[in-house]
């Protein structure tokens, strides 16, 4: 009997813990709990060297990208380092402003671009820049206006109130910008505060060659060879304070800058990094795990039809590659990540993990406060009643909605069509202005015969292979007036579309009519696929509210069981640290991996007849001549990448790694593909982070941009 209970207890507290060494995107404020591990791995500063409101810290330094109009979906981060607002980021981080300042003439991507002096640098229209004043756990705030008898619709409108009125009052009489964050489900909530700025400029990045050097091939993989850098700077109005684009506008003065280590890295140095992580899904249940493993799976498959399609098109010219450049990089980069993480979901055995998770969590809750005995099932009917809306829902959004993009953009101008019903011509005027200017920006990107081929194939791939049950309206026109014939249909919808090209778009504008609205092809795919995806979608959210419920009470549940431990919250775009090591691993049996690469790799990677593995003549020469500056480490190599036990996620991209004293080592920039499961379960031996080595930053940028400006403007340690 006793036997059993030890069994028991041991199995609470050990197989439920949801946090183990080095697992952790802690949040800054609450370091003081992490700080005796911290030391042990080598952490030589304080919690409040990391996080302060009264002084210079390092969070001062940490950048947060976004876009404006929803500046909180950090998709990067930065660090500042210099006294004038230069902050460093990936190179697949600036790829788009990079790419919009590409042209055939000034090929930026192709050949890099470096700003030898201030008024050279390229204003980013719409990227904004957030800096944290200061965060607070305001749990106890929000818990006050909250009680079990609320349905999870009036739990969220008070959640929203209450929040609402203490980011208001963070925000009085200053130029900040406050929200309150959900944490563990809606379990606990903090505040933030945050300095947005609105004038990002564009300073330097490598030629593509180097800056995505490997490609799809290489993404999300170690060992690398990726220079994924690239900088940019932060202006301000004269008086310090944000403000959009203007000559008037001067360089950032950050309350700190990281000074950029040239010493180098020892397999076991400590190594943490600060930055923005998306959004994990730690505390998921084998239910939603299916889920997320049938969405990745069509996912994959549906982008390979696009993949294919672009990678021809793009390498028949030059102008096409620049067009979708941007577009490409998004569709395969999470193309190759939902192959692998389901790769790693299985072979990790992850649903199994998740089953055991549960059986204990149902074992506890039978004997502890009755409110979470019904969690699990509230999950399992919330995940069971959608299940045959999720096929579809993929396929809509990543075949039809966003595979194409003329009938998403028709959809779009539909707003037109209510106003020619309405025949108020000066309200039609002021829509087509707006229209057009929407459309030059649309059309920049865009190339007919591309979009032709790839509607074709993906309306006829969801065609063949979807729940026909789901089929928008649209289809049915397809079967019946082009007899199935989809190549035929693209080539219609292409010759007679007034959306096909920016002529005949604008030639549109001009004199819009209603029929040729109604009549048009794109627009008619257009608002079918959307009315088909709102419906579905509006399906899927039916019994949304009891699933909610069910994973906050799991949550607050595991939260009471793993009592007296510190757990951290899943990623949600709010500023995290994690900490660990220099560390090497071992991904199969058999294999082991070194925890540095170097550019003698890049040498034997070179592969003429790929586009991914191209290497400049300047760096075979400056590798010939072993022109390497005080850039190399004690064997006189170039190291290129380096491997971390940290914690990341997406959105941590261009994250600097900082050492046990505070200074750059690194720049976070990917994951590896053994531990793609990582999102969902944290793998402590396998999950690495993959990072360039600061020192083959300083190289490219001194001897092979020779941009000397930027050297002498950070602090270089040696
Ligand atoms: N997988 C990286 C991330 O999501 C992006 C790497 C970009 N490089 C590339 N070769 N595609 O942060």
């Amino acid at each position: 009997m006793k036997k059993t209970a030890l069994l028991l207890c041991s199995i609470f507290f050990l197989n439920i813990s949801v946090s183990i060494a080095d697992e952790g995107m802690w949040l800054l404020s609450l370091l003081g709990k992490n700080y005796e591990e911290m030391k042990q791995k080598g952490f030589k500063l304080t919690p409040e060297d990391v996080y302060s409101v009264n002084k210079g810290c390092i969070k001062d330094a940490i950048v947060g990208l976004g876009n404006e109009g929803r500046p909180f979906r950090h998709f990067c981060t930065g660090e500042i380092v210099s006294g004038e607002g230069l902050f460093l980021t990936n190179h697949h981080c600036g790829f788009s402003m990079i790419q919009t300042h590409s042209t055939v003439e000034h090929d930026y991507l192709q050949d890099g671009f470096w700003a030898l002096a201030k008024d050279q640098e390229l204003p980013n229209e719409g990227i904004t820049a957030s800096i944290l004043i200061s965060m607070e756990d305001v749990s106890a705030q929000v818990l006050a206006k909250l009680n079990d008898a609320m349905s999870e619709k009036e739990r969220d409108e008070a959640i929203e109130a209450i929040s609402k009125e203490i980011a208001d009052k963070a925000m009085e009489n200053t130029h900040y910008t406050a929200y309150v964050a959900d944490m563990f489900n809606s379990n606990q909530f903090f505040l933030f505060v945050y300095v947005i700025y609105k004038d990002v400029r564009l300073v330097g990045a490598p030629p593509s060659s180097m800056g995505k050097y490997g490609g799809d091939p290489d993404n999300w993989m170690w060992p690398r060879h990726t220079a994924d850098f690239s900088m940019f700077r932060i202006y301000t109005a004269p008086d310090g304070s944000p403000a959009s684009f203007s000559k008037e506008n001067i360089p950032l003065k950050p309350k700190h800058f990281l000074p950029v280590s040239a010493k180098g890295i020892q397999e076991g140095d400590f190594a943490m990094i600060l930055g923005f992580p998306g959004s994990t899904n730690r505390f998921i249940t084998s239910y939603g795990l299916e889920e997320t493993m049938l969405a990745n799976k069509l996912r994959y498959d549906i982008r390979s039809v696009k993949i294919d399609i672009l990678r021809k098109e793009m390498a028949s010219s030059q102008k096409i590659r620049i067009q979708y450049a941007t577009k490409y990089a998004h569709c395969s980069n999470y193309w190759k990540y939902s192959f692998e993480q389901n790769k790693a979901l299985k072979s990790l055995n992850t649903m199994g993990v998740k089953k055991q998770i549960e059986s204990d969590f149902t074992a506890w809750a039978a004997k502890n406060d009755p409110k979470y005995k019904d969690a699990l099932s509230l999950i399992e009917n919330g995940y069971g009643s959608r299940q045959e809306y999720v096929g579809a829902r993929t396929y809509l959004y990543e075949a039809l909605l966003t595979g194409p993009e003329l009938p998403y953009f028709a959809y779009q101008c539909s707003g037109l069509i209510g106003k020619l019903e309405s025949k108020n011509q000066e309200e039609i005027k002021a829509l087509a202005e707006k229209l057009k200017v929407a459309g030059s920006e649309f059309y920049k990107d865009y190339n007919p015969q591309t979009e032709q081929k790839i509607l074709a194939a993906l309306f006829e791939y969801a065609y063949n292979t979807m729940d026909k049950k789901f089929y928008p309206d649209f289809f049915a026109t397809i079967e019946k007036k082009y007899k199935g014939d989809f190549q035929k249909y693209a080539q219609e919808l292409l010759s007679k579309s007034v959306f096909a090209t920016e002529e005949k778009f604008n030639a549109f504008l001009e004199k819009p009519t209603l029929k040729a609205l109604q009549n048009d092809l794109a627009m008619q795919a257009g608002i079918s696929i959307i009315g088909k995806y709102r419906e579905i979608s509006g399906l899927m959210r039916e019994n949304i509210d009891n699933l909610y419920k069910g994973e906050r009470l799991f949550v607050d549940g595991l939260l009471q069981i793993n009592k007296g431990k510190v757990l951290c919250p899943d990623a949600n775009s709010t500023i995290r640290l994690t900490y660990g090591n220099v560390r090497q691993y071992a991904p199969r049996d058999g294999v082991d991996y070194h925890f540095y690469t170097t550019l003698k790799g890049v040498m034997e990677k070179e592969d003429t007849t790929s586009t991914d593995f191209i290497v400049p003549q300047k760096l075979k020469d400056l590798y010939q001549q072993k022109d390497y500056g005080n850039y190399t480490n004690e064997k006189g190599e170039i190291v290129t990448c380096f491997i971390t036990n940290n914690d990341i996620t997406g959105g941590n991209s261009g994250s600097p790694v900082i050492n046990a004293e505070g200074h750059l080592i690194g720049l976070a920039f990917d994951g590896n593909s053994e531990a793609m499961s990582g999102d969902i379960d944290f793998e402590e031996n396998l999950q690495r982070c993959i990072n360039l080595d600061v020192r083959y930053m300083l190289f490219i940028i001194d001897k092979y941009a020779g941009a000397k400006n930027l050297i002498n403007e950070m602090t270089i340690v040696h």
